[in-house]
């Protein structure tokens, strides 16, 4: 097949006079003629003023340009869809199908040998895996980068656990609000993603410990110079991998599947992160088994001391010898079989490692900062098709837990009435919310219930809190989510009542409604049956084919062979 950006034409009907149309029109561009044989390497951009974490991607996408031009190749960027984590609603959830969509097609449709994924904040590095994955063509993905931390009165501060932690300490009345105002001019202070080991940063690592993306490209700031030499490393590798015709499925197997939950575990990385791991793997038909996400939690240590689990950020990880350090501290637990889109295997990549290692920062295998990994798939009554908590970001002592259910039946309830005085509520009661699964509501964050107001005022910190939606990675808590099926879905979730008692047991990796059987029958027959709402357009095609949080919130027609 002709490879450049003459390529397969036959749109015209006639060959010739398609690429002598393609050509006239592509003269207005003021390339050489002579440029246009070289082969073209998309870039996929997802910049945009709705997105502040890609606010440095114009620089960075040049020096891609820089290295494929550098290569030989022909550097074609073109804009796809950007979704910007806290401007979206209900969520940006609802939206990364969408723009995993937009990547396929324009990846597809247009002409390019192999494609350059440049994106970043939370939904967008899954989207562009996910479209690249269907579109089957050599692809390589390039992060923006984390946020540097900020300061104030002394104090590092990064988006977002400090966000949650001021806006906790706020709640319960410790923070003025001419003091909040201060520190929120201070959370978010550069370009890149958010600054902890939220979904960004572990997405970030994921595609890294995949092999898709360059060694040590996942921790460096947004805004260090090693970011651009990353950039154009990624743009010569791209030329390379499009020559190759290293298409993504060589990359992305059940073997690097199997690292990237590894690494999920052992970096303490966010929930969200298995969801759209699931929704990746799910484009070639690969699909996580519980029992091997149970295995793989109980033997592999959590070795990334960064927030919410500890207390460091992503640029102390990248001064730490980034990801290699931790893969290379994994690396008895890994496929190093498993190969990377630049052709290496993964135990090649690896070596001997990094020259050093901050161990305040990355913990070696003899001594981690957990025994076990930090993410527990749960199932029981309560949850048939499974239910997710994060064990490294939540307290033990409520690991054990049955208390009595205090239920909100959808976000409008949990907001009228999580603040009312008069809420008949006590420390060891579990709060539950229904109704805000990817059907009910689209999967916000809403997973993090805050401590009613009163409580908070009074100390309380933690509560053991369960739901069908989704948390920020960046959030802390004993905190149950993505239970499937969702309540919307007429999941047991739908079927709790104020004053039934929960059972969570973290070590038994249970999670149970303890309410006869009978009676729970009964509450099912009386359920209300309510009409879904009128929606048209993208919403419309969303309601109809979104899958649950157990596959990955994928579109059931995504999916290899539907
Ligand atoms: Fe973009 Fe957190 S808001 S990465
Ligand atoms: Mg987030």
């Amino acid at each position: 097949m002709t490879k450049g950006i003459y390529r397969g034409l036959v749109s015209y009907g006639d060959p010739e006079f398609s690429r002598f149309l393609r050509r006239a029109f592509l003269h207005a561009s003021g390339r050489s003629p002579e440029s246009l044989d070289r082969p073209v390497i998309g870039i996929a951009t997802s910049a945009s003023d709705y997105n502040p974490c890609h606010r440095q991607q114009p620089e960075l996408v040049k020096s891609v340009a820089r290295g494929i031009i550098a290569a030989g190749g022909l550097p074609m960027e073109f804009p796809t869809v950007s979704l910007g984590e806290s401007f979206l609603e209900p969520t940006s959830m609802v939206y990364r199908n969408l723009m995993a969509m937009d990547v396929e097609e324009l990846v597809r449709a247009q002409p390019m040998d192999g494609v350059v994924l440049v994106g970043g904040c939370d939904k967008t590095v899954p989207a562009q895996l996910m479209g690249a994955l269907s579109a089957g063509r050599p692809a390589i993905q390039l992060v923006t980068g984390p946020m540097s931390t900020g300061r104030y009165q002394g104090e590092r501060l990064g988006a977002c656990t400090d966000c949650r932690r001021f806006w906790a300490s706020y709640r319960a009345g410790e923070v003025s609000e001419e003091e909040i105002g201060r520190v929120e001019r201070n959370l978010a202070t550069t370009a890149g993603t958010c600054a902890v080991m939220g979904t960004a940063s572990t997405m970030a690592c994921i595609v890294e410990a995949l092999g898709m993306a360059l060694p040590d490209s996942a921790a460096a700031p947004a805004v260090h110079a090693d970011r651009l030499r990353i950039g154009e490393a990624t743009g010569a590798a791209a030329v390379s991998i499009a020559v190759a015709g290293r298409t993504p499925d060589q990359v992305v197997t059940a073997a690097s599947v199997r690292n990237a939950l590894r690494v999920l575990l052992a970096i303490g990385g966010s929930t969200n992160a298995l969801i759209h791991l699931t929704a990746i793997a799910g484009r070639l038909g690969l699909r996580i088994d519980p029992d091997e996400l149970k295995e793989l939690s109980d033997t592999t240590p959590v070795l990334v001391e960064l927030k919410p689990t500890g207390a460091h950020y992503m640029e102390d990880l990248h001064a730490s010898g980034g990801l290699p350090a931790v893969l290379h501290e994994l690396r008895d637990l890994l496929d190093l079989s498993a190969l990377t889109v630049t052709g290496e295997t993964l135990g090649e990549r690896l070596g001997d490692g990094p020259p050093w290692v901050d161990r305040d920062v990355v913990r070696p295998m003899s001594d981690p900062s957990r025994d076990k990994g930090g993410l527990v798939w749960l199932s029981g009554s309560l949850a048939p098709s499974g239910a997710l908590i994060k064990r490294s970001a939540a307290d033990p002592e409520l690991f054990e837990t049955t208390g009595r259910a205090v239920v909100f039946s959808s976000l409008e309830d949990l907001a009228a009435r999580i603040d009312d005085p008069a809420l008949d509520v006590e420390p060891s009661d579990v709060l539950v919310l229904q109704n805000a699964g990817p059907l009910g509501a689209g999967m916000p964050e809403a997973g993090y219930l805050p401590i009613p107001a009163k409580l908070a005022r009074s100390g309380v910190r933690d509560m053991v809190r369960i739901s069908d939606a989704r948390m920020s990675g960046t959030a802390y808590g004993t905190i149950v989510l993505h239970v499937s099926p969702e309540a919307a879905l007429g999941g047991p979730l739908a079927l709790v009542r104020t004053g039934d008692q929960i059972r969570l047991s973290v070590s038994e990796g249970r999670l149970d409604l303890l309410v006869p059987p009978d009676e729970l029958d009964k509450r099912r027959a009386d359920l209300p049956v309510s009409a879904p709402p009128m929606v048209t357009g993208y919403r419309k095609l969303f309601r109809d084919h979104v899958l649950g949080a157990d596959q990955g919130c994928d579109f059931d027609f995504c999916l290899p062979g539907s």
